[in-house]
């Protein structure tokens, strides 16, 4: 017997990119004040408002009724670290210094699997509470770190992607691999795990100070050799990292171009930050179908740079929105909207409700290549959707009091909003969170 659930509120997504417009009736924006949510088996059957598919529902159906909440798409991280949980907001250091301080010494636990294990659940934990469904994850230099990630997620029926980092340079040694060592784990970790329920694989260079050529050479065979898997790295974050990678590559036009020269740019690859580009990087990443991730929190907690979307977004890249936890300071990506329009504010760029909401979604979905399944809520597409009370905070309430547009309520809770404005979240039209607080 097929299940049908259904769900009453407010609903809102996105069915394309929504450009720069501001017009709230532009064709990328679909809402409906008063809709249902239709989930059959887990996946969406039918979105509408209430009034045109009541009269459809079988007559004994259950609705679950959200009165005055707004039910968006599950939200989507296209980069965070499940392993720097425990380092969140760590005081004043740059990404090198930080890595070393920081992030090397927190990341040494997680050859212990039950370690592993614990830290996982409380991230997946998190991040449901703060209403992100999917993500794309490094774990540590250990398998066990992904075997422990793998399970977690599977229990809680996630889509999530995750990968080992590979690094075998210019880090301690109790964190380094070999090339022909991160070959073998990977592909162990990939034929267990990649394609199993929900999960996906990402061949995870850290970044290309830490591979050597010979390991950059490994990621390349691996992608051949499974050309569906992801390949998850960091790129031109900061400028230090960016003239140290000019000195270790003297061969290469620029650090995109490492990774270019090694193959390692296609559709399914990520590249977190994107910061430091010229036209032609942006131009490589738009040919090659590789995406870029924009981390507004971390961007700026950690120092690093600002984001430049709209040359993004010009040249043919798809962008995603990312935490970057723990260089990032928040898991909510309603907090990464936030800061993403500071970010282009000072880029004289304007970043829309629309946008913005693109970005944490569909957007999200296209540059990890799961648009056909994630980003909204069109027939067949998985039922993972984040419920939301505009009257999460008292301020927030009264902001939306007086917002007269769509476009100004929806820029307001964007800005306004976290965890405290997320009611419930659901994994294939199942409640994986609930709010005690509301
Ligand atoms: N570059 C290489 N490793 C890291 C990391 O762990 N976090 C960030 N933000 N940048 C990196
Ligand atoms: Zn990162």
């Amino acid at each position: 017997m097929s299940k049908l659930r259904v769900f009453r509120a407010a609903i809102l997504h996105l069915l394309d990119d929504p450009k720069q417009s501001l017009t709230s009736d532009i064709a990328a924006v679909q809402y409906f004040s008063d809709g249902l949510l239709l989930v059959r088996d887990g996946l969406v059957e039918k979105v509408g408002h209430t009034p045109d598919l009541l009269s459809s529902l079988p007559v004994d159906c259950e609705i679950i009724h959200f009165p005055e909440h707004l039910i968006i798409p599950g939200l989507i991280d296209t980069h965070i670290h499940y392993p720097q949980t425990d380092m969140i907001a760590a005081f004043g250091e740059r990404l090198l210094e930080w890595l070393e301080i920081y992030t090397f010494p927190t990341e040494s636990q997680f050859g212990d699997e039950t370690h592993a294990a614990e830290v996982a659940a409380f991230f997946l934990d998190e991040l449901l509470r703060q209403g992100t469904t999917t993500a794309l994850v490094f774990g540590t230099v250990h398998p066990a770190s992904v075997n422990a990630f793998f399970k977690a997620a599977q229990a809680r029926r996630l889509r999530m992607i995750a990968g080992k980092v590979m690094m075998d340079r210019n880090c301690p040694a109790y964190l380094q691999d070999t090339p022909d060592s991160a070959y073998a784990d990977s592909k162990a970790l990939i034929d267990q795990w990649h394609g199993k329920d929900r999960l996906l694989y990402a061949v995870t260079p850290r970044f290309a100070p830490t591979s050597s050529d010979a390991q950059l050479a490994k990621a390349g065979q691996l992608l051949h050799e499974y050309p569906d898997v992801y390949l998850h790295t960091h790129v031109a974050e900061n400028q230090d990292e960016v003239a140290w990678v000019a000195e270790l590559f003297p061969k290469s036009r620029s650090y995109l171009d490492v990774y270019h020269q090694h193959q390692l740019l296609k559709p399914r690859s990520v590249l977190a930050h994107s910061i430091y580009l010229d036209q032609a990087d942006r131009d490589c990443m738009a040919q090659t179908g590789a995406a870029a991730a924009f981390c507004p929190c971390s961007n700026l907690f950690i120092g690093s740079g600002l984001f430049n979307l709209k040359a993004m977004q010009d040249s043919g890249v798809r962008v995603g929105l990312g935490s970057d936890v723990g260089g990032g300071d928040s898991f909510s990506l309603l907090q990464a909207t936030n800061n993403a329009y500071k970010v282009l504010q000072l880029q004289n760029q304007k970043l829309s409700a629309w946008q913005a909401l693109y970005l944490a979604t569909l957007g999200g979905a296209r540059a990890l290549y799961l648009d056909d399944k994630l980003g909204n809520f069109l027939p067949n597409k998985e039922a993972d959707f984040v419920v939301l009370n505009g009257k999460g905070t008292p301020l927030l309430e009264r902001r939306l009091a007086k917002a007269q547009s769509l476009h100004e309520k929806l820029f307001a809770l964007l800005m306004l909003a976290d965890d405290r404005s997320i009611s419930a979240t659901y994994i294939l039209g199942e409640e994986a969170y609930c709010n005690p607080n509301t």
